[in-house]
Parts: structure tokens; sequence; C-alpha cells
């Protein structure tokens, strides 16, 4: 395998002043690549190394890296003076609030804040707020940031996931240490695709919010079954907690209306966040006006305080505008050509592993792809965890980067399409993967059988 001698050394000086060398820990993989520039779908290493870019730095680059258009409005925002005042409103925010009650007919206003994170903790404050209730719902498998109520039991270890007596073998599982237990007793964990764990909770707890990813898009791409959505749907109906779809992956990178207008169920809440402004740091909140005025009610009980230094800062908040327009123009002209470039790189992908004769599906929407290795598409955390071959997986990844092609170093990580991707890159990508699995899979010379 490759050498990264320059980026090995710049990791190991950082580690002198930042906690293992990366920030935001999750970013840390092996090998410890150091990207230094990225324009349109390509990015290169202080190696010298060039690479056709699927990561899209956890997918926010739906148009690809540096896109003109949402650097010219960036500019324009900073040559025009428009500083942060933190006073009052801008025209800007009205404007980007606009755009998105525009492009996402059935919410009536927004809010604007820096990341998914703080989105989906204000989502939850306000259904908690609306509902008078504490209980929360939240899938296994999905992902909602790094917050107290989401980040406990997230992708549970397969000896712990099915247990009826979790809790009392092992009481508490986040994904963070720090979280206090008290969470575990709000925070009630289902599967995903199962609504029959929804509507069991639902009879033992009073539920304020189920939050969920509509698509499962951080273990691959794991689709919800015909019905579920609409299912979740009517459980909200009928239990009155808050809908809340988390599309911080899935908003605009695969709809401007996001996949709740792919699927037509719509949420009471919804959250976008990444693909919305093209890799500037950006999240919105937006619903019904009902519970959108909590954050304005004149009834001091149930106001929601939503306060933020940076939040609708002009330059996000100018790329978001932008990003959305870019992706309307011509009647969604992006999306049809990220539908193109998609559905080649699955047909291809099928193609070389029916000849490989490996045990893989791929599973795809629209420019978001994931190979599982595994004979099925997975409907579930269970399923990715039990079946998918995630050594396998981590293989190919780690031999692409040797043909120029850069999926995430993490198995079962998404990988995502920018509009700046062409059907030549795909082909590229295409042999590069036909050329590693022939790798990994050839016989070791010597052996028997
Ligand atoms: C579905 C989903 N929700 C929320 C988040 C958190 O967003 P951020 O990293 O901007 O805080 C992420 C981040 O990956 C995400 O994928």
């Amino acid at each position: 395998m490759a050498n990264y001698p320059r980026s090995e050394a710049i990791l190991s000086r950082n580690a002198r002043f930042i906690p293992g060398g990366v920030v935001s820990t999750n970013r840390a993989v092996d090998p410890p690549i150091v990207f230094e520039k990225a324009e349109g779908a390509w990015m290169w290493d202080v190696e010298g190394n060039k690479y056709l870019d699927y990561h899209a730095a956890f997918g926010p680059y739906v148009l690809g890296h540096g896109d003109a258009s949402v650097n010219d409005a960036v500019r324009k925002v900073i040559d025009d003076k428009r500083s942060l005042f933190g006073s009052g409103t801008t025209e800007l925010e009205g404007r980007l609030g606009e755009i998105v009650c525009g492009a996402v007919p059935f919410v009536d206003s927004i809010q604007v804040l820096n990341t998914g994170s703080e989105a989906t903790y204000q989502a939850l404050r306000l259904a908690r707020a609306a509902t008078g209730r504490s209980h929360i719902i939240k899938p296994q498998g999905g992902y909602h940031g790094w917050h107290n109520d989401v980040a406990c039991n997230l992708m549970t270890p397969l000896e712990v996931v099915g247990k009826r007596r979790v809790a009392e073998e092992y009481p508490f599982l986040p994904i963070s240490a720090g979280i206090p237990e008290e969470h575990s007793r709000l925070v009630h964990i289902v599967n995903f695709n199962d609504l029959e764990s929804v509507e069991v909770m639902c009879q033992r707890y009073p539920i304020a919010a189920l939050i969920t990813e509509p698509i499962l898009q951080n273990i691959g791409v794991v689709h919800p079954l015909p019905g579920y959505l609409e299912g979740l749907r009517r459980l909200a109906d009928r239990y009155g907690f808050v809908l809340i779809f988390d599309e911080v992956k899935t908003g605009f990178r695969h709809a401007l209306g996001g996949y709740s207008a792919i699927s037509g169920v719509h949420p009471d809440l919804v959250v976008y966040g990444k693909a919305i402004a093209n890799g500037y740091p950006i999240a919105v909140i937006a619903g019904k006006r009902e519970l959108m005025d909590l954050f304005i009610s004149p009834d001091a009980s149930k106001r929601v305080l939503l306060a933020g230094t940076y939040n609708a800062h002009p330059v996000p908040t100018a790329a978001a505008i932008a990003t959305i327009e870019r992706l309307a123009e011509d009647d969604g002209a992006v999306y049809r050509h990220l539908e193109a470039l998609g559905a080649r790189m699955q047909v291809g992908l099928e193609e070389i592993l029916r000849k490989d004769g490996t045990a893989a599906v791929v599973a795809r929407q629209g420019s978001a792809f994931c190979l599982y290795f595994m004979d099925h598409l997975p409907v579930d955390w269970h399923d990715v965890a039990g079946n998918h071959d995630a050594a396998l997986d981590g293989r190919l990844r780690e031999m692409l980067l040797s043909h120029g092609v850069y999926f995430f170093q993490l198995p079962m990580k998404q990988c995502s399409l920018s509009a700046a991707h062409t059907e030549a890159d795909v082909d590229a990508t295409l042999l590069a993967v036909e050329r590693s699995m022939a790798a990994i899979l050839q016989p070791v010379a010597g052996s028997l059988s």
C-alpha cells in the first residue's frame, strides 16, 4: 500500500496541539491522508496525488467543490460589506426563508442555525415545548448529531442489539462518554422500518417526538420500506407526537423538498443542512407556523429560546441561497444529471460484482450510493451490522486509493456524487473498482483449491 510521508508528518506535528492531531475525531481515518486542495469532483493530497472524491466531506458538496456560482455569491457578500450585524433581521435571511418555503410546500417558516446538530437539538426542544412531554424515539442506525438526546444508542454493537433486557445488561450505551445516564430514560431506541416497536413505545411513554432520517444515510443507504414513513405519520397523528425528519443528509441532495417531497410524507418539522449550502456551514429547521411560532410565543412558559451569535451569518446564508437557486435552475437539471450518473454507477457496479460472483448489492438514492457485501438490500442497522462484510468493504476502499478514487476510509460510509462529476469520472471509478476487486479476489499463489 502507498505511503503518505508528508501526511504522516503533518499529523504528528498537529498531534502536539490537537488531541490525536485531527480536529473532529470522526475525521481521523487510516491512512491519514492530508488533503490540501479540491475543485469540482477532485481532491489533491499533500503528496501530490489526485483523487475523484466520493466523500464530499460527509455530504455537503452536491454541486462539487468550489462551485463558481456559490463562491461568487459569497464574494459578493464580502465585497458588499454585508457583515454579521447581530442586531435585527437582514434581507438575506428573509430571502433564504422565502426560497426554502417556496421549495418545500408543506412548511410555512424557518429558523437558521450553523450545524445539523444544533438544528436537531432545537427541533427536539421545540417538539417538547409543543407537546409538554419529554420522551423521544429514534431509530437505531440514524445519526442526528453529537448532543445528548441523540448520541445515546446510535449504532449499538451486535452482541447487544435484539436483547430484550438490554437495559439491565447494558444500562446505557452512548457513542460518547459524558452523557448523563438520565437521558437513557427519555430516549427510546427502535428499529428502522419497524412500526410495531414505535407503537409499543407510544403505548408505554408520553412521546414528544420521533426523529428519523427518512433514508438512513449514516450507515450507507437504507431505504424506508413501502408504507413505513406513512405509518410513522399515522402514529404521530394518533399519539400526538411531533414527527421530525432529519434531512441534514437527504434534503436538497435528493430533491428541492428533500426526501419528504419524493416520498410525499410530510413531517411536522424538518431539518436541513449539508447540501443546502454546498459546503458552507448552515442548517435550517422548517415547519408549520403553529409549531415554529413557539420561538416567539407570547406565553413565556411555551417560548423556545433560539439564539446563536453566528446564526444566519451572511456568508453561509448567501451560499445557501445560491445553492438552492442552482438546484432549481432549468427545472431541476442538476438532479437529472445526478440521477443519470447515479444510475450509471449502480448498473456498472452491479455488473462488476455479478461477474466477480461476489455477494453484493448496491443501495442508491439519486447521487448517494453504497455498496454492501451481502446478498440483499439492508432494512435496518442489525441487518447491516450482521450481514455486511465490512472487512471486504474496508479493503476495497483502501485499494481504491491507489487508483485515485476516494471513498471515505470507513466501511458502510455512503458515497456521494456531485454535479461536477462526469460520465467519464464514473467510468474511471468503475474501472478502478473492477481492478481493485480483481486484486482483492485473486487466489493467493500456491494456495490449494
Ligand atoms: C442526518 C444527520 N443529521 C445531523 C447531522 C449533524 O450535522 P452536523 O455535523 O452539521 O452537526 C449529521 C451529520 O453527519 C447527519 O448526517
